[in-house]
């Protein structure tokens, strides 16, 4: 069995944290079996090439492998891409035509971005799981092929079968074997290593001398919460080999090239760069803390009608325990468990609140108790919105057009994105 380090040198990966080698590791035992396995982590962490390493030591290895960006083709023809179609079955099918898991029977097929798919096709992922049987679409000829499945994810699953857009038995198929990849920010011993690659892999291909990192560069490299990872660090490593001449980098530099410092865990340097005056980054902050107090505003108010109409607060808490975990973050989330405090303790309403026997605040109802906020709110809607185009106009033209890197600065899934680009007409 080849070891963790000879494959880390065959798909030129880089990085010695003890959760990559855990999870190559796994890789490496399960690529024998023929196991589905579900990878998972944020978005740009490396999850593409654990499929490959999985089939390039399986028994499969001469046989197809076909990666599959399931979020990225349409949901009216992403049946027809896996399964194929007969000839008439729909208006433009004019030929039969054969899909991924026919032309690669005995091969493997890596379904990336599997929670976007439509959950008419994850009815049919399921059959093939199951016993290798599909149909193609417009035919009701069952054909069997036997394919290896490796699915890779950067949403939380557990919510998509929550709000009903996964169903969990296809997850309990898909995950057989978990492989979970750490982000950046938890991988501090890689950080500064994956840079002065990516540097020196830039430096070459633009012929030009390496870029090095000054001491206070290096710090901010690492206290910085890489919301797009390996492939947000990369990027930074290209843009600022390729534009900037002075080839030591200082931590003003560096912050520069950095989206903004929502990112950062700590407080973040100011580039000197900037011009006096040039208030444009602190503003999009502003605004999306603006965004983030709107929506945990909302949140509280349907956690806090919910504990008004329902006097259980342990029933209230166990049933919105996703939502506490939204608005409290996962710190208090920790302590909420340790000193197990209710939902009422949590929000600091006087306990009273919640008594059945106390009847005032309960007699009024509930919807006249935010009738103040619901009035301001529609207003700030509007400017919101506003600030909203600007911003993701704004993500966009930094990352010239690149959705999936301007979603992971916005921190909103890349379908989001799209929604919000149709919405808005931009
Ligand atoms: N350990 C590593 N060493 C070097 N490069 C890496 C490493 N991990 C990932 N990369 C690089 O980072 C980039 C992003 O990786 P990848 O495309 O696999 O991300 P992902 O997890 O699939 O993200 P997404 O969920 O957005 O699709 C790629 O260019 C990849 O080559
Ligand atoms: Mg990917």
């Amino acid at each position: 069995m080849e070891n963790v380090q000879s494959i880390k040198q065959r798909f030129e990966l880089i990085g010695n944290d003890v959760k990559l080698n855990r999870a190559i590791e796994k890789a490496i035992q399960v690529a024998p079996t023929d196991i589905s396995v579900l990878v998972t982590g944020e978005s740009g962490v490396g999850k593409e090439s654990i499929p490959k390493i999985i089939h390039s030591l399986s028994h499969r290895k001469h046989a197809k492998y076909i990666a599959v960006n399931c979020g990225a083709i349409p949901e009216g023809t992403i049946d027809s891409e896996l399964f194929g179609h007969e000839k008439g079955a729909f208006t433009g099918a004019t030929q039969t035509r054969s899909g991924y898991f026919e032309v690669a029977d005995g091969g493997t097929i890596f379904l990336d971005e599997v929670g976007e798919l439509p959950l008419t096709t994850q009815v049919r992922l399921l059959r093939v799981l199951e016993n290798g049987e599909f149909l193609k679409v417009g035919s009701s000829q069952v054909q069997k092929t036997d394919v290896r499945i490796v699915a890779a994810t950067n949403i939380n699953m557990f919510e998509a079968i929550e709000k009903e857009k996964f169903r969990e038995d296809l997850y309990y198929r898909l995950s057989t074997v978990e492989i979970h990849l750490p982000p950046l920010r938890d991988r501090q011993e890689d950080v500064h290593l994956l840079f002065r690659k990516f540097a020196s892999d830039f430096g070459q291909k633009y012929k030009m001398p390496t870029i090095r990192l000054e001491d206070d560069a290096i710090q901010l490299l690492l206290r910085y919460r890489w919301p797009g990872n390996i492939r947000q660090l990369r990027n930074i490593a290209e843009q600022i080999s390729v534009l900037e001449e002075e080839r030591s980098i200082s931590a003003a530099t560096l912050n520069s090239y950095l989206p903004d410092s929502s990112g950062s865990n700590l407080p973040a340097v100011i580039g000197q760069a900037k011009k006096e005056g040039d208030f444009s980054n602190e503003r999009e902050i502003l605004y999306k803390v603006l965004f983030d107090m709107k929506s945990d505003l909302n949140d509280l108010k349907k956690l806090t009608l919910e504990l008004l109409k329902d006097n259980d607060s342990n029933k209230v808490q166990r049933e919105n325990e996703g939502l506490i975990r939204k608005i409290y973050g996962n710190q208090e989330q920790e302590e909420d468990i340790e000193h197990e405090e209710t939902p009422a303790e949590l929000l600091h309403l006087p306990e009273p609140v919640l008594e059945p026997t106390t009847p005032a605040p309960l007699q009024q109802p509930p919807e006249d108790r935010y009738h103040f906020a619901e009035e301001i709110e529609e207003e700030e809607t509007l400017s919101l919105q506003e600030k909203e185009i600007e911003l993701i106009k704004k993500s966009l033209e930094r990352n010239k057009g690149k959705r999936k890197a301007a979603a992971a600065e916005l921190g909103i899934s890349e379908r989001t994105l799209y929604r919000k680009i149709k919405q808005y007409d931009l």
